[in-house]
């Protein structure tokens, strides 16, 4: 089974899938990354993809006249990879129907969705008066962060856990889930 992975910066979710996919061993699936695609073309995660010995494709969302000119770019080169699922791993770019309703994927969100959707998720539930904060794996939708939810987890916010403490333990959990969730997505007969 094939699937491209997008990324936009450190890269740290699409390193530890791909380790992952390396060293697992899958009951029903052989899967293949078939394609790796970054908008940026200085990104810190693309070194990192040539380690597995992928060559990310750069789609430099700057070189388009519009969200949707973008989105084009990438569902032609996903549709051109065979990719039957795309995983959004710190993917930053908000995605428009026609790559929505062209694409199956799935997006990592560091909150406990429906809650703190948007790009500023960690710092907001790092604020907020609530005892626990998690991570999400959902599928993406026309709804930013609004697709239907795959899996979660969630952790208790310890007394006097300062901003760094709570960041690193929401990317702990990230560096597990998302490589948990495509195995349970795709190791099936
Ligand atoms: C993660 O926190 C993810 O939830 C968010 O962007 C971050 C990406 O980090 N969407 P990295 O590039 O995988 O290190």
């Amino acid at each position: 089974k094939k699937i491209a992975i997008l990324f936009s910066g450190t890269g740290t979710n699409l390193e530890k899938l791909l380790e992952f996919l390396h060293q697992t061993s899958f009951e029903y699936a052989t899967i293949e990354v078939a394609l790796v695609i970054c908008n940026r073309s200085d990104a810190p995660g693309i070194e990192k993809a040539r380690r597995f010995g992928l060559e990310p494709l750069i789609i430099d969302h700057t070189l388009y006249p519009s969200r949707e000119a973008f989105d084009e770019a990438l569902v032609h080169a996903i549709d051109k990879s065979g990719a039957e699922l795309s995983v959004l791993a710190g993917f930053m770019r908000i995605l428009t129907p026609i790559f929505t309703r062209h694409i199956k994927a799935i997006n990592l969100h560091p909150s406990l969705l429906p809650l703190f959707k948007g790009s500023n998720a960690i710092k907001e539930s790092f604020d907020s008066p609530m005892k626990v904060a998690g991570i999400s794996v959902h599928y993406v939708s026309e709804e930013l962060d609004g697709g239907d939810i795959i899996a979660q987890r969630c952790f208790e916010k310890s007394e006097g856990m300062n901003f760094e403490a709570f960041e690193d333990k929401i990317h702990a959990l990230e560096h597990e889930l998302l490589p948990q969730t495509v195995k349970k997505l795709l190791d099936r007969k």
